[in-house]
């Protein structure tokens, strides 16, 4: 008898215990998203700022890598206070970013290679140099008035509350023109919007339409827990530090009134063809409030970021076992949006490095996310193991209150590093922040030469995440390592199983791997070992993994 048949009364008893088949068939329950920084991706006209047709000409390179869609951040008209986060045209493309037919040519182009591309949509806060906020600050009976939230307080000197700002200082700034303040989780440059007023909310929806009807497969939604404040605007018991960070507050973020905006949102997406999608920057304090944006009848975000992971900064096991297993069984079967860098978060590389090892954590840790159910996002440039420049202070916030130099992003949006050219051939003129110093060495050029690479890994494992059944849409079964520096998971569609063990400490680990209810010891002589990292070793139950290893086997 052949060996598969052998095994086929234990591959049924597998998959009468395990958890049910994942049968979600919407192209993003298993994408990988990678967000593209415009400004610092590729620039095509020399002007030392990445570009629309920049993104155009290094398609090629995404779709080689294996990525579903990208998410470009925010590229519109934008006085720049925070690098396009404060938007003063929804409708256009900022000149140093192209045009809207460099837009249209890179959605035709991107869907040739079946790369889908989502906006980031900025819906809390406009720019101050927003026409709507302009005229809404320019009498008390503006028709717009209402589009922002005004409140007098106790006149110049005595804001409406004591809340503090996500970037510091008062959420409150006060405008001697109408006598009031206007309100503002972020810059006092980005003033919040009045999601309660039916015409702001109308102009809102319309932005969403015109950037679906110009192709866009969906948003990245900006800031998404704090659309509303408690209307009757109670005053902070306990003010945060003055200059410390904003807390996360009842009467101002995760409000209950959040809920029907996104509702009416995803009913216009659902209007379109092609299965448009919301992905969220949605940070919540526990998983349980993570559950709920993906709303009650899961018509609300379908891909809310899951910042319980993302902000993980310990390489531990443990924690991240704790994690996953949470948005496996507490997210009602949703698909976990995982990621670890962004252009708001320091790079993965730095945050989990040890100095020594960082091109093996690198790849220990996309290992993780990579094998992962669910969607994946990917931070241009963490494929090549780029690391968070050390200066900073250069261009965030130029125009904003000093923060922490800890809190400083510049670090995190250096220009991608494409060869050893000059200035790593992101741009023939002036970039406008610094190319990191290691591009001789950690640029794609070089990488995709040479097969042991981070770039070489990570295009192998999205390989893997597209042809393996397993490892694309199967479900996640949590294994036991007996180790706790070792996390253990199988992957399960079908008859067909993928298994990914790894190792997160500096020493080899002795490990037993045991789990789905003790089947999956009748299966093990099954598996065979499709990627090792840092060399090869057999793949058995009782195992030694090596420092920092990654192991992923399968049984077909
Ligand atoms: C979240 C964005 O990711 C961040 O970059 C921005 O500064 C704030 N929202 C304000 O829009």
């Amino acid at each position: 008898m052949k060996p598969a048949l052998l095994l086929l009364p234990l591959i049924l008893i597998l998959c009468k215990l395990s958890p049910a088949q994942n049968s979600r068939t919407k192209w993003y329950d298993n994408a990988v998203i990678y967000e593209i920084y415009p400004r610092s991706f590729q620039d095509s006209n020399g002007d030392g700022i990445g570009d629309l047709n920049g993104i155009t000409q290094r398609l090629d390179y995404l779709k080689n890598l294996g990525i579903d869609a990208i998410w470009i951040t925010p590229f519109f008209p934008s006085p720049n206070a925070d690098f396009g986060y404060d938007i003063s045209d929804y409708e256009s493309v900022a000149p140093e970013y192209g045009t809207m037919q460099d837009w249209d040519r890179l959605v035709s182009e991107a869907r040739k290679r079946n790369i889908r591309i989502l906006v980031d949509f900025v819906l809390n806060h406009t720019s101050d140099q927003h026409p709507w906020f302009k005229e809404s600050r320019s009498s008390l009976t503006n028709p717009k008035r209402d589009w922002y939230i005004w409140r007098s307080g106790g006149g110049p000197t005595q804001p409406p509350t004591h809340w503090t700002s996500i970037f510091g200082g008062y959420t409150w700034t006060w405008d001697p023109k109408t006598e009031q303040w206007y309100y503002h989780i972020f810059l006092p440059q980005q003033p919040d919007v009045n999601w309660a007023n039916r015409d702001l909310r109308k102009a809102m929806f319309d932005v969403v339409r015109f950037w679906l009807n110009h192709g866009a497969s969906g948003f990245r939604l900006d800031a998404t827990p704090y659309l509303f404040e408690d209307p009757a605007f109670p005053d902070d018991p306990h003010p945060p530090a003055k200059g410390g960070p904003a807390a996360l507050m009842p009467y101002n973020s995760g409000r209950p009134e959040n809920h029907q905006v996104l509702r009416e949102m995803r009913k216009i997406l659902d209007g379109y063809p092609g299965n448009p999608v919301l992905l969220g920057e949605s940070s919540t304090a526990t998983i349980q409030d993570l559950a709920k944006v993906y709303g009650e009848h899961h018509d609300e975000i379908q891909l809310p970021m899951d910042f319980l992971f993302g902000n993980l900064h310990k390489l531990d096991a443990s924690e991240f076992k704790k994690q996953v297993d949470a948005a496996e069984l507490q997210l009602d079967g949703q698909p976990p949006v995982l990621f670890f860098s962004s252009h708001d978060h320091e790079r993965q590389w730095s945050v989990f490095g040890d100095g020594t090892h960082n091109d093996q954590i690198a790849k220990l840790t996309s290992a993780l996310t990579l094998t992962e159910r669910g969607c994946i996002l990917l931070y241009y440039g963490e494929e090549i193991g780029m690391g968070t420049m050390s200066q900073s202070r250069l261009r965030d916030f130029p125009l904003g209150p000093k923060r922490p130099v800890a809190d400083e992003r510049d670090g995190e949006r250096t220009p991608m590093q494409w060869n050893t050219g000059v200035n790593a051939g992101f741009t023939t003129g002036s970039p406008w922040l610094p190319v990191e110093a290691d591009f001789p060495t950690y640029n794609v050029a070089s990488e995709e030469a040479k097969p042991d690479s981070i770039y070489s890994w990570y295009a192998k494992l999205l390989k893997l995440r597209h042809d393996n059944p397993a490892f694309r849409d199967g479900s996640y079964v949590p294994l036991d390592s007996a180790n706790p520096h070792v996390f253990a998971f199988a992957r399960k569609s079908g008859d067909k199983l993928g298994l990914v063990i790894l190792n997160t400490s500096p020493t080899e680990e002795a490990v037993t791997i045991t789990g789905m209810r003790g089947v999956i010891e009748g299966v093990w002589p099954a598996f065979h070992l499709i990627q090792y990292a840092p060399s090869s070793s057999p793949l058995t139950q009782k195992l030694t993994i090596a420092p920092y290893g990654v192991l992923i086997g399968s049984t077909n």
